[in-house]
C-alpha cells in the first residue's frame, strides 16, 4: 500500500511537471552514445527483424555516425523548384538526465577532441568557429549558453561529442542537397533568409549550431538571429489547452496500467533495487533506462555494486517494455488526440510560413527548430506516421515546399523522416496517388489539415474550441 501511495505521488509529480513542461515529457526518457565505432544500423524495411529485438533497437536510437547513410531529401521532378525546407530535430546524444543512485556515474567525456572517435572533419574547425560567436542575436538566457560542449566529465544532459558529430553529419548531408544541388539560399543570403528557434536548453542550442555550421559553413554570426523557445512542444503564446492537458493525463494513466501489468518488468526492477541496495520505487524513480542507455550506446560497462551487477538482461527486459508500451500507445488514441492538441501551434507556424512563401514573399527559406524527442514524438503522431520509430539522437523531420515550374502558382510539400520519404503515411496525403507524374502532396491538404482537419477529430472547428470541448 505505502509503495502504491508513494508511486501515484510521484505520477502525480510528473504530470504536474509535464503540464508546465518544466522537464521535456516522456515515456521514454533514453539517452546514450556510443564512443567506439559500433556499427550503426539503419533501420531498413528488408532486413529488419520482425518480432521486438530491443538489442538491435537501442542500436537504432543511439544512431552512431557512419559515413553512409541513405536519404531521400531533395528528390523531385526536374521542373520543380525548392522553396523552402523546414527541419525540426531531435538534439544529439546527450549524457543522461538521472543517475542511478549509489552507482558510479557513466565515466563519458564532453570535451570535443577530432583524434577521439566519432569523429568529423570539420569538428576542430567547427570549435574555432563557436568560440568566436560573441556576435550572435540569440534571445535573453540564450546568449549566456555554452556553444559547444566542453567538461571532461559530462554534465548531466550534457551533448557528447557523438551529438555534435551527429548534427555536423547533418548539416553537412542538407548542405549537399539543399545548397549545392537545389540552390535555396543564394551566397548573398542575410539574416532575415533563415528562422532559427531552439529551447533553452545547451543541447538543443549547440545541436543547432552544429547543424548550421556544415549546412553553412563559416556563416557570419551577425546575420545569425536565434530566437528562444520556452515551451518544449512548441506552443509559443497559444500553450493553453485544458484537453490537451487531460488526454495528457490519461496517457500517463495508461502508461502505468501497462506497467504494473508486466511482472517481468516488476521483478526486473525489483533484481536491480537489490543490487544497488536502494528501495524499489526509488530505483524505479530514477529512471535508470536513461542511464543504461548511455552506458549502452557508448560501449561502457554497466554499474557493479558488491551485490553484482546491472546487466544486459535487465536492459533487454526494460527496453522490451519500452517497445511494447509504444506499440500499445499507437494503438489507443490517447497519445494521437494529446499530440494533435500539442502540435497545432507548431504545424500552424510551419504552414503560415509556407503559405507567405508560397505568396512570394523571399523570407525565412530556412527554417530550423532544436527541440527533444517530446517535441517530435506528438508531431509524428499528429501526422499520422505511425510506422515511425520513436525519435532517436538527432532525428530529423524535413518538410520541403516545391513550385511546379510549368504552373508556377501550385505547390506541393514533401515529408522526410530520417531520410525516409513519409508523405504518403501522412493522415492527409494517404490517400493522394503517390505515383503519378507529382509524387508529391498538395500544400492545400496540408494547410486543410492544420486549419481545419486536425479539429474536425475533436468534432470541432478550431482550437480554441477543441482544447476546451469534452469528448462526448
Ligand atoms: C566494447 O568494449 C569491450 C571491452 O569493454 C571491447 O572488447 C569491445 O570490442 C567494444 N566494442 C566495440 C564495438 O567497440
Ligand atoms: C494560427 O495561425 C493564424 C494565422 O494564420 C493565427 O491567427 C492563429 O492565432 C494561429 N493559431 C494558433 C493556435 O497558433
Ligand atoms: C464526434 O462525434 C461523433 C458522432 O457525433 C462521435 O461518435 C465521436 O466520438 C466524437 N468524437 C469525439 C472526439 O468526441
Amino acid at each position: 500500500m505505502d509503495v502504491m501511495t508513494s508511486i501515484n505521488l510521484l505520477q502525480m509529480l510528473l504530470i504536474l511537471c509535464l503540464l508546465v513542461h518544466l522537464i521535456p515529457v516522456n515515456p521514454v526518457k533514453e539517452d546514450g552514445l556510443n564512443s567506439k565505432s559500433r556499427k550503426r544500423i539503419m533501420p531498413d524495411p528488408l532486413t529488419e527483424p520482425p518480432a521486438i529485438d530491443p538489442i538491435y533497437e537501442a542500436r537504432v536510437y543511439c544512431n552512431v555516425p557512419s559515413i553512409t547513410e541513405r536519404s531521400m531529401e531533395g528528390h523531385a521532378p526536374h521542373y520543380f523548384k525548392l522553396v523552402s525546407v523546414h527541419v525540426l530535430i531531435r538534439h544529439g546524444d546527450r549524457y543522461p538526465l538521472y543517475a542511478i543512485p549509489k552507482t558510479k556515474r557513466p565515466e563519458i567525456d564532453c570535451t570535443l577532441v577530432s583524434i577521439r572517435k566519432p569523429s568529423h572533419p570539420q569538428l576542430e574547425a567547427f570549435v574555432r568557429h563557436m568560440s568566436q560567436g560573441s556576435e550572435a542575436q540569440m534571445d535573453g538566457t540564450l546568449s549566456s549558453l555554452p556553444r559547444y560542449p566542453s567538461h571532461s566529465l559530462c554534465e548531466m544532459g550534457e551533448l557528447t561529442q557523438t551529438g555534435v558529430v551527429q548534427h555536423l553529419h547533418n548539416g553537412q548531408l542538407l548542405r549537399e542537397i539543399y545548397i549545392k544541388k537545389h540552390k535555396l539560399l543564394s551566397s548573398d543570403w542575410t539574416a532575415k533568409h533563415l528562422y532559427l528557434e531552439t529551447t533553452g536548453k545547451s543541447r538543443t542550442l549547440q545541436s543547432g549550431l552544429a547543424l548550421l555550421y556544415t549546412f553553412l559553413p563559416d556563416f557570419d554570426w551577425k546575420k545569425i538571429n536565434i530566437k528562444h523557445q520556452w515551451s518544449t512542444i512548441f506552443c509559443s503564446g497559444s500553450c493553453d489547452c485544458p484537453m490537451r492537458n487531460h488526454y495528457l493525463e490519461e496517457e500517463q494513466r495508461r502508461q502505468y496500467s501497462l506497467r504494473v501489468k508486466n511482472s517481468h518488468l516488476e521483478r526486473t526492477y525489483v533484481d536491480m533495487a537489490k543490487i544497488v541496495g536502494i528501495p524499489t520505487r526509488q530505483l524505479r524513480a530514477s529512471n535508470p533506462i536513461d542511464s543504461m542507455l548511455c552506458h549502452f550506446c557508448h560501449n561502457v560497462s554497466f554499474p557493479c555494486t558488491k551485490n553484482g551487477c546491472i546487466d544486459i538482461e535487465h536492459f533487454k527486459v526494460i527496453k522490451t517494455h519500452q517497445l511494447e508500451d509504444e506499440r500499445e500507445r499507437q494503438e489507443k488514441k490517447l497519445y494521437f488526440w494529446y499530440a494533435l492538441l500539442a502540435i497545432h501551434p507548431l504545424l500552424n507556424q510551419t504552414v503560415n510560413r509556407m503559405q507567405r512563401i508560397a505568396e512570394g514573399k523571399k523570407e525565412e527559406l530556412f527554417v530550423l527548430y532544436s527541440a527533444h524527442d517530446v517535441t517530435l514524438s506528438p508531431v509524428l503522431s499528429a501526422l499520422g506516421i505511425t510506422e515511425a520509430r520513436f525519435p532517436r539522437f538527432a532525428a530529423r523531420l524535413v518538410f520541403e515546399l516545391w513550385q511546379d515550374g510549368k504552373k508556377p502558382r501550385e505547390h506541393f510539400i514533401r515529408i522526410l523522416y530520417n531520410g525516409f520519404d513519409v508523405t504518403f503515411q501522412t493522415l492527409f496525403c494517404r490517400e493522394h496517388n503517390m505515383h503519378s507524374s507529382k509524387p508529391m502532396c498538395p500544400l492545400e491538404k496540408f494547410v486543410h489539415f492544420v486549419k481545419r482537419g486536425m479539429f474536425s477529430i475533436f468534432n470541432s472547428t478550431n482550437y480554441y474550441d477543441a482544447c476546451r470541448r469534452r469528448p462526448f
